[in-house]
């Protein structure tokens, strides 16, 4: 091709030719350009475009059909596709298929069985150094990805919870609407794939919805093992298409080279990690990625649910909706003005996952506990740039409810509260206790539920879905002194209603 014929002739033949033919093989493009060009390097200028200019790509022999796809809308779930996913949730797990291709990494990287001793016992070891790591403050709290040994400690331990736990969160955002038909995606510090790997287990269990995913990840070993994982693992739902991940820091990376109009970012147990970075360069990394977001687009945002890392969360999440981008769940803000919550401990529960082969085989030793990792705890958040929120209230209904903010006004008194949930029951035997906000709370709320005083006019709570809303009627207000808390301590006369109670729900806070 002489280097002059600019791609935009290559473009616009291809546009011209994709309005007159519903589908064509992409080498007779070739009969409408002005000079002579291969097919690989009008595949190579035409990649990136593919997907916004409305078509599909498949791989043909040595040849690529071009296909026009319907229209972006957004995705509304069938029954059929609510009953497989609410059945799978029923005991979510890693499909044997993924899980044998974790086993086929490690056999590639080892070259040796999966199940070999001694293959275990250095899984175990990168497990443990791992977790030390993860546990250590400030800076000794130095993870890497550079020895292929902590991809597959990785792969064993963290794995499987994060790869459930972004389902759950990809299905609630699927059930909101919040899910296009056609997406594209960006993980950013994708590690070995969780994320495109959830989302293709997800698609999986949906009709025939596509997807274009694109990655970032700093770690060779990283990339070594995505490039294994999603790939063959994608290959069982044709309409994924993923891109080979963007290897680069990124904190240093070139926005503008990223793709545009991505539908869904997500940021999955990363920010925590980045090195190098305050929480406010951090909201400013989130805040010009945003820019690369389509206008009805969501960013996720996932960390631990330790003390640490979910009250960062929180604090950074605050930072970027004081600059404009705005959280769609599951903080509420349900009066004007700002959250000024300093330490704001807050995550979801789900109920455990069931082990892998793997986690089970290196239980198989002295201290098997080490090794089991099933329970999910997490905090999150779902940002966007436009107003759409989880939750709304009229106004006009808020006036019998006091603010949070006020609430050392009325200590020891009863009041009626208006308020998110935002924890699963972190009490005992004795007692239940939910923390609670309105978005006001300059002081942790807790509703405290008595055994003997857990009622069908209070239980609703008990049920209530983690970041949903609910009224409390006639509470006891008493201040915590030794937490510098406020307690609502619910009695005989308290009632709790919530509209957010479905039978059906998959949360389990248990
Ligand atoms: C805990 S892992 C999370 C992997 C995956 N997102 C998940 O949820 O399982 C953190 C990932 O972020 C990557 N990472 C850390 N700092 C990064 C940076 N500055 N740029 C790109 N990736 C980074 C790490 O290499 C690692 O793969």
């Amino acid at each position: 091709m002489n280097p002059l014929m600019s791609d935009r002739e290559i473009i616009s033949t291809f546009k011209y030719v994709s309005r007159m033919k519903q589908e064509f093989m992409l080498s007779e493009l070739r009969d409408y350009l002005k000079e002579e060009a291969s097919l690989q390097q009008i595949h190579q200028i035409l990649s990136p475009l593919l997907f916004d200019m409305g078509t599909d790509i498949i791989t043909e022999n040595d040849d690529y059909r071009i296909v026009r796809a319907s229209p972006s809308r957004q995705m509304t779930l069938s029954e059929e596709e609510i009953k497989k996913n609410e059945k799978f949730f029923g005991s979510a797990a890693v499909s044997r298929k993924l899980e044998r291709l974790i086993e086929q990494y490690i056999e590639k990287k080892t070259s040796k069985s999966w199940d070999d001793p001694q293959t275990l016992d250095k899984i175990r070891k990168a497990i443990r150094m791992q977790k030390a790591s993860y546990w250590s403050e400030g800076s000794s709290r130095n993870i890497s990805y550079e020895k292929g040994y902590s991809v597959l400690g990785y792969l064993a331990y963290q794995f499987p919870v994060y790869f459930i736990q972004f389902q759950y969160l990809l299905y609630e955002m699927a059930k909101d609407g919040l899910l296009k038909t056609r997406m594209k995606i960006l993980d950013v510090g994708s590690g070995p794939g969780t994320i495109p790997l959830a989302l293709v287990d997800m698609y999986n269990r949906l009709d025939d919805h596509k997807a274009e995913i694109y990655s970032v990840e700093l770690f060779d070993e990283n990339v070594e093992a995505y490039n294994f994982l999603v790939p063959q693992y994608a290959a069982i739902k044709s309409n994924i298409t993923v891109k080979e991940p963007i290897r680069a820091d990124v904190s240093k990376l070139d926005i503008k080279k990223l793709p545009d109009n991505i539908d869904l970012m997500v940021f999955s147990n990363v920010l925590n990690e980045i090195k190098d970075m305050s929480l406010e360069e951090k909201a400013g990394l989130v805040k010009s990625m945003a820019e690369k977001l389509s206008q009805d687009g969501n960013i996720v945002i996932i960390e631990p649910a330790d003390k640490t890392n979910s009250t960062e969360l929180r604090r950074l999440t605050i930072m970027l909706k004081k600059m404009g981008v705005r959280i769609y769940s599951p903080c509420t803000f349900l009066w004007s003005g700002e959250c000024s919550l300093e330490n704001c401990w807050s995550f979801g529960q789900k109920k455990d996952i069931k082990t892998t082969r793997l986690m089970e085989t290196l239980a198989q030793c002295d201290e098997p506990y080490r090794y089991i990792n099933t329970d999910i705890k997490y905090s999150y958040a779902i940002l966007r740039k436009d107003k759409l929120a989880k939750h709304f209230i009229d106004m006009s209904a808020k006036s019998k409810f006091a603010r949070l903010s006020q609430i050392e006004k009325h200590n020891k008194k009863r009041i009626n509260v208006i308020c998110s949930v935002m924890s699963g029951d972190l009490g005992d035997e004795k007692y239940k206790l939910f923390r609670v906000c309105d978005g006001t709370s300059k002081k942790a709320v807790y509703t405290v539920i008595p055994s003997h005083n857990l009622s069908e006019d209070n239980e609703v709570l008990t049920k209530a879905p983690y970041g949903s809303i609910i009224k409390i009627f006639n509470v006891l207000v008493k201040y915590n002194e030794a937490n510098d808390s406020y307690n609502l301590l619910v009695g005989k006369g308290t009632i709790i209603e919530s509209q957010y109670v479905d039978e059906n729900e998959t949360d389990d806070y248990n």
